[in-house]
Order: C-alpha cells, then structure tokens, then sequence
C-alpha cells in the first residue's frame, strides 16, 4: 500500500527550513550555564523509575574526511588519538555509572560517530567490556546494539569483532555510488566493498542492517541516482535513510570544497527525491517519515503500524520509555524533562574527564507546555495522527481550546489536504507525510518566522 503522495506544487509551498525534531524543543533550544544539579535530580528520578536505558557513545575519529559531512568528527590519520579519547570515555561510563545505577538493563546501545570502526578491534572489545561492567546488559542477543560502519573502515576481523562483542544490527555509510559524485565529495568507495561488507554482516548474523544515502549531492543527476538507488534496492537492506544533503558552508568549512555550480538545480532535486520514493515504493519499502524507510517486516514499521513509534537524538526507535544516556564528546543525553549535551571538541572533553566531572556544557529543562507540544509532535512524526482524547487525558487539558491558534493555523493545510480534521482528531495525509516538519513546527512554540539555521525541509 502507498503510504506517501507526491504533489509539488505543496512541496514547493510548504518546503520551508525546519528542525528534524530529534527532541522537542529542539537542540537550538539548549542554555548555556545549565544548572549541574538539575542533572543530578534528574539521574535520581530516572533511578527511581529504574526505567530501561538507551545508551549512546560517541566516536568522533574519521581516517578520511568527506567533504559533504555535517557530524561531529575529528579528521586524522593518527590512530593513536584515540587512545586518551577512550582513556576518558572509560572515565564518563564510570561516572555515569555511578550516577545512574550499574542495575540498569540496556535495551539499547548505540555507537556512532564519526567513524566507531576508526577503534582497532582490541579497542573495541575492550569499550564493550567496561560498559557491560558498568552496566547490565541482555544476553539473548533480544537488545538493540547497534552501530555506524563506515564500509571502508570495515574489514572482516572488525564485523566479526562486533558480532562477538554483542552488536546486532549495523548502519552502512553509502551516500552515492556514481564514481564522479564520489570524486566531487571525496568519498571513494567501491559497490564492491560495501556488498561485501554487507554478505559478511549476513552470513554474521547481524538482524538488521541500515544503509545511509544522501541526495543533493554535487554532480547527481536523476539518471545517476536512479541506479545508485537500484543497486540498493537490489542489496535489499532492512532500512534506509535518504538525507538531503544539507549544505551550509557558512558552518562547515570542508563544505566549501564543493562548489556550488555543481550542485543540482532545486527542481532536479526535487525529482531525484520524486524518483527516490517511487522507487523504494514500488520495492515494497514503507515510508516511515523525515528520510527514513523500511521493510514492511522491520520492526519500524511495525511499531509504526500500532502506534508504538517513538523519536530521539538517535532518530527513529521502537524504545521510547528507554532514558537515553549519551556519552562522548558533543553527545545529548535525554531523561525525562532534562536533556543536556556533552562539550564538542575532543581536549576539553578528556580535561573534564581527567578531574572527574561531568563534561557537560548546555542543556534544558522541560516545564508542562514543552511536555504537551512534545507529545504532539512526537504523534505527528512518529504516526502521522494526533487522537485528541488521547493527549486530553495525559495532560489534562482541552486539545481544542488549548490548540486553538495552531488549529486555526492547519485549516490553509487541510485545505490543501495535507491533513484531514476527523471528528476526534487530526490525520497526516499521504500527501503531507513528506512535509511532516512543516506540520510540526505549526506546534513548536519556539519557531519564528525568521527560521534561522535549519536545512530545509525537501
Ligand atoms: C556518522 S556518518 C555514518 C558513519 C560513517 N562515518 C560513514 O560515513 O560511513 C552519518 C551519516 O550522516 C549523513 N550525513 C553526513 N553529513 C551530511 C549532510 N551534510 N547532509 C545530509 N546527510 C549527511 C551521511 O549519510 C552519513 O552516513
Ligand atoms: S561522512 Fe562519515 S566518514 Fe565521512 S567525514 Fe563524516 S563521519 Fe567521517
């Protein structure tokens, strides 16, 4: 069945910059100067609750850099960076440990990067092996752990290595497989390397495996992606992320080397994207929503199916009673009413981790309308539909009275039918699936017109 429309003239009306909703509020939201002690109040609540965690480590080394990237990471040749990196890393899991109570059950581990595969394999044995002594892990390989390969940086000894060490599912970097658009971004990679990668991953046993594209790339064409896309679908992995690629040279300086007359015309784009989704469709992939679709099988879509979808700093999950502590540097840890974020660049983290404190830098504390505007978001993203009574008894609240302006607001896209008013509720129609920011951020109290530092939305 086809869960997503395609209409351009609403896309080229409603295609504005918008967050991508990985929390609400969103990270633009964080203050300077947050209290340490609103953390601790918070690690003490999650104890109590002895909610299940997610946790979340950041690896940010990267032997190679990609002109196009937008992460967290430290470009360098020099292994053995890594090794105070990880010195303090051991340190933050000891802390958080302490803080958050070494019974706790990881239902879900996340490594991401950078590049986590930039560890040699004895690096990350040793990583598993001091977080499973902090911390209580599943042994019936029923978790979710998780982590991003860079296919390059992925011979056989080190999938192996993570199979061993408890890792079940994998994301696959790919971006594009035209040679020209990987000469333009500096990214060369063969189709050969990532299909064995991904045979290696299978004949492992790894359950689930991802594969991350990226459209807008400089010298796509439609024809060019079309068969990137194919040769995807052809290595039928269990999801996808198709990102459009965000280019905001302003902020990310290796972005500059790209220029800007070989990048493709907005309305190329737009049928890269067109072409994209028809294509995945018609392979009986589901669209789960913001770049991200899924056998129909996958618990993704599974979830979605019931309702269960939940979103965080990690993107889409099927653990959204989970606590998610994250770890290393530049990572966003969400509890509850609190999130806060780690500092970003590599000396200051291991300085606060050589005198034991926690290295974070900013952060927010959630007050009773954010946890509202919160649920309501994480609905339309997560399940396309807001059931009134549902968010009136949790919160207490008039849906209608209390959303009165945002209402009001959504009659303009009603009318356009990306969304239907039922009687107790709100639908997202296969036509605004594809804008879904731009129906959210009807919610978020914090957007202004000015829209300032997001990529747009298509
Ligand atoms: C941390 S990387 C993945 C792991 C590994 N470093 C790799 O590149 O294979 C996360 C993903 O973010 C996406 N990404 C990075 N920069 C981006 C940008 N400027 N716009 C859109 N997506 C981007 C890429 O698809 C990339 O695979
Ligand atoms: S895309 Fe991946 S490998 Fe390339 S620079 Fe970014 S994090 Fe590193």
């Amino acid at each position: 069945m086809k869960n997503i429309y395609w209409n351009e003239n609403l896309i080229r009306k409603y295609d504005l910059q918008g967050p991508r909703y990985t929390s609400y509020p969103t990270a633009v939201e964080f203050q300077n100067d947050f209290p340490i002690d609103a953390v601790h109040e918070a690690a003490a609540a999650s104890r109590a609750a002895n909610r299940s965690l997610s946790l979340y480590l950041h690896i940010p080394f990267c032997a190679r850099l990609c002109y196009y990237c937008a992460c967290n990471k430290i470009i360098t040749k020099r292994r053995e960076k890594a090794i105070p990196y990880l010195d303090a890393l051991y340190r933050e899991i000891a802390l958080q440990s302490e803080l958050f109570g070494a019974d706790r059950l990881v239902e879900q581990l996340h490594w991401g990067g950078g590049t986590p595969t930039f560890l040699a394999p004895q690096q990350m044995r040793d990583l598993m092996h001091e977080l499973r002594t902090h911390f209580r892990f599943m042994d019936n390989d029923q978790g979710d752990y998780s982590i991003e390969i860079d296919p390059r940086e992925a011979d056989d000894e080190t999938l192996t290595t993570l199979r061993e060490i408890g890792f079940n599912r994998i994301s696959l970097g790919v971006q594009d497989f035209n040679p020209a658009v990987q000469k333009a971004v500096n990214r060369i990679q063969s189709e050969e390397l990532t299909l064995g990668v991904l045979r290696k991953a299978r004949e492992l046993g790894f359950r689930s495996i991802n594969i991350d594209l990226i459209y807008g790339l400089p010298l796509q064409t439609p024809d060019s992606f079309r068969k990137t896309v194919d040769t995807i679908i052809d290595f039928a992995p269990d999801r996808l992320s198709v990102f459009n690629y965000a280019h905001m040279p302003q902020r990310f300086m290796p972005q500059r080397r790209i220029r800007d007359e070989d990048l493709p015309r907005p309305e190329d784009k737009l049928t890269i994207l067109q072409q994209s989704v028809d294509q995945l469709i018609a392979a009986d992939y589901r669209f789960i929503g913001m770049d991200h679709f899924a056998k129909p099988g996958d618990e993704l879509s599974i979830a979605q199916e019931k309702g269960e979808l939940h979103r965080n700093f990690q993107g889409y999950t099927t653990h959204g009673d989970c606590d998610l502590i994250a770890m290393g540097a530049s990572s966003i840890s969400m509890l509850d009413r609190c999130y806060y974020q780690n500092c970003y660049d590599q000396e200051s983290y291991e300085a606060a981790m050589a005198e034991n404190r926690l290295p974070i830098i900013k952060g927010v504390q959630l007050n009773d309308d954010d946890v509202i505007r919160r649920k309501v978001i994480v609905e339309l993203i997560c399940n396309f539909k807001i059931e009134y009574r549902r968010i009136e008894a949790l919160f207490n609240i008039d849906f209608a009275h209390y959303f009165r302006g945002e209402l009001s607001i959504l009659q303009d896209m009603a009318e356009d039918g990306l969304v239907t008013f039922t009687r107790d509720g709100l639908h997202v129609n296969p036509t605004g699936r594809l804008l879904i920011r731009g129906v959210c951020k009807v919610f978020d109290r914090y957007r202004t017109q000015a829209q300032q530092g997001f990529s747009r939305i298509i």
